[in-house]
């Protein structure tokens, strides 16, 4: 199978600088959605017509994975478009008579899962019909081309909202935007030759290929769509907002059916791929972006931001930002920490308020509980550090950022500075108020680096 994506429109809707695919859906781009629940499909090539934005768009695709631009310089319509694609290099050279067993989509649908997809181009083989159409009934059928059907349910046509008489707006059943081709290529393309523009948008439609089909006899077949939400397409931000909605309140059913509780899930934002284990809460205002895992009775919330992490049973993540962090069981986290990439969490460690972590190693049971900053760091196990302490892992004369190292069993007083690169032997106390800057080699040393206390007496009269 082939599969063209149509993906060159202005998406003037939008109103951005940006092409709306590009735009952030959960964690994702809708193009990167798109894109892969079409690569699931295991197509011989996916043929993407790009126009607006191409030199952003073409670099996101990978041609050793059969994956292929073609331009259209001017955006004349869904059918220009498909007919774009179709004169590419690899498409003209493809026996005319043969079938051409091509699916279409466009670019905007990120719900639409693979399942879906397959199930349109089962249907369109099993009623050994020509075209296939992928449909859903809508409350509100609002901004979609309708399927107009006869008396005797047989598909013969497909009109386009602003060109639909009062009574056809009122049509339920709509037009995804994905079809599939089960005819020859000769077939095809003399169907896209006789599609005019002369509609309100002076556009040449793709959908006008239905009328010409049903007029040459040929089989047309709509598969309705069981989960109708699927087919949301994002014209314009009011769609964004709705879609994200839409596919956040569907991981929230599916994981409240797998024992995990939401105190109160309209608040939430969580992506298709977050999974969570039986019995963790999650409490309101937190977002999952991207690829989390969180284990079983997990407690997260409120107020809490996590993207691209994982984190084991038993944790505790209140009011904190966790970005591409990896935590083992029994920690704790926050309130109020920040925890950003390469941030490794061994089991039972302790972060509190107001602690940075970034690129860092805790080791077993280890605790960081106040106002601290650990930068480019390994921590042993069980080493406590005291609020105010820092790693001074950046040198801003070379640029260069440098590793502190803290052995096993350490004890740091509070508003310790490690300017690295330095490390300490296990078993070591640093007193508190210390700036370390050489590396203590031996352990169950005491470190001291603080000028001494000076009294004078009765300096105040
Ligand atoms: C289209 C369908 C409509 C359907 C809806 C489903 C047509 C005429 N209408 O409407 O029946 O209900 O999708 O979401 O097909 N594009 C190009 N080149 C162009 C024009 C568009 O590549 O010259 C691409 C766009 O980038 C987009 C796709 O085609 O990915 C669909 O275009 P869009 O303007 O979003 O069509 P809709 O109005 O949503
Ligand atoms: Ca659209």
């Amino acid at each position: 199978m082939k599969i063209v994506v149509l993906a060159a429109g202005k998406s003037t809707r939008f109103k951005s600088a940006k092409h709306k695919a590009l735009h952030d859906f959960l964690g994702q781009s809708i193009f990167a959605r798109v894109k892969q629940a079409l690569i699931n499909l295991k197509p011989d090539f996916i043929q993407f017509v790009l126009g607006h934005q191409l030199p952003v768009l073409s670099a996101l695709l990978k041609s050793d994975q059969q994956e292929f631009f073609i331009e259209q310089k001017q955006q004349l319509g869904t059918a220009h478009a498909l007919k774009t694609a179709l004169s590419a290099e690899r498409f003209i050279n493809l026996p005319e008579n043969e079938n051409i067993n091509l699916l279409i989509t466009c670019i905007d649908t990120p719900l639409l899962t693979t399942e879906t997809l397959q199930n349109l181009i089962h249907s369109t083989k099993l009623e050994k019909a020509e075209i296939g159409i992928l449909t859903a009934e809508l409350d509100n059928p609002t901004g979609y081309g309708r399927i107009i059907k006869s008396k005797n349910d047989l598909i013969q046509a497909i009109r386009e909202e602003k060109d639909c008489t009062e009574n056809e707006r009122k049509i339920s059943e709509i037009n995804a935007g994905v079809y599939y081709f089960n005819l020859s290529f000769s077939k095809l393309k003399e169907g896209l030759d006789s599609i005019q523009n002369t509609n309100s948008q002076q556009e040449y439609y793709l959908t006008d290929l239905i009328e010409w089909a049903i007029t040459n006899n040929l089989k047309v077949i709509s598969s309705i769509c069981k989960d109708s939400s699927e087919v949301l397409g994002i014209n314009s931000r009011a769609d964004l907002e709705k879609a994200i909605q839409t596919a956040s309140r569907k991981q929230v059913q599916k994981l409240m059916a797998q024992g995990i509780t939401f105190l109160d899930s309209t608040t939430v934002l969580i992506s298709p791929e977050t999974e969570i284990g039986a019995d963790s809460v999650i409490l309101p205002n937190c977002q999952f972006i991207g690829k989390v895992k969180i284990g079983s009775e997990s407690n997260i919330g409120p107020n809490t931001f996590i993207q691209n992490s994982e984190i084991g049973h038993n944790c505790s993540i209140r009011q904190s930002n966790l970005v591409e962090v990896n935590i083992a069981d029994q920690c704790s986290v926050g309130p109020f920490a920040n925890l950003r990439p390469q941030t490794i969490l061994d089991t039972g460690v302790l972060i509190g308020d107001f602690v940075e972590v970034k690129n860092s190693f805790i080791g077993k049971n280890s605790k960081v509980s106040h106002l601290s900053y650990m930068g480019d760091c390994t921590l042993g196990e069980e080493v406590n550090i005291g609020a105010g302490t820092i790693t001074a892992n950046y040198n801003a004369l070379s640029g260069n950022k440098s590793k502190t190292i803290i052995g096993d069993k350490v004890k740091v007083g509070s508003n310790c500075v490690f300017v690295a690169p330095v490390q300490i032997a296990d078993s070591c106390f640093v007193a508190a108020g210390s700036t370390v800057t050489q590396d203590v080699e031996h352990s169950n040393s005491l470190i001291i680096a603080r000028s001494k206390q000076i009294i004078k007496e009765n300096w105040v009269k």
